[in-house]
């Protein structure tokens, strides 16, 4: 009778360490996916959400401001400037942080280290090694085509 009872202990205890085991073996490829995930954000990805060309509405976009848009899969930003529409890349050469207008300054600014560049794109001050990439504009009836 001892014996059954032992026999019958062991057995639990190795189910219950078994479902343990499997369970941790999910939740640690799953938390291992979604890391990896998040650690290797693939072009592929954010290209999905690009388009070739990207149509605003002047409404939109009106003198002194900016818009940022996703154009061809990166972003970029368009700005209403002394009467001129300008499209640049909003992703700095610095080290890829995303840039601002700064309607005060009448430049491109970016946050996280402090380069400047002007409404084409070229380097004003601050670290960044190159100018920002350019895009073109083209007016339409009611609205912007930029690409
Ligand atoms: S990322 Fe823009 S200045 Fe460093």
């Amino acid at each position: 009778m001892v014996r059954i009872k032992m026999v019958r202990r062991e057995f639990l205890l190795d189910t219950l360490n078994g479902i343990i085991g499997i369970w941790t073996l999910v939740v640690g490829i799953g938390l291992g996916f979604i890391g990896l995930r998040y650690l290797w954000p693939t072009g592929k990805t954010i290209a999905s959400t690009g388009e070739e060309k990207v149509r605003i509405p002047f409404s939109e976009i009106t003198e002194g401001n900016a818009k940022k848009i996703v154009l061809r899969g990166k972003a970029a930003i368009v700005v209403n400037s002394g009467g001129k529409i300008y499209a640049l890349s909003a992703i700095c050469t610095h080290l890829s942080c995303i840039v601002n207008w700064s309607e005060g300054q009448k430049r491109v600014v970016c946050p996280c280290h402090g380069a400047v560049f002007d409404l084409n794109g070229n380097v004003i001050a601050g670290p960044a090694p190159k100018p920002l990439i350019t895009y073109d504009v083209k007016l339409i009836e009611d609205a912007v085509i930029i690409g």
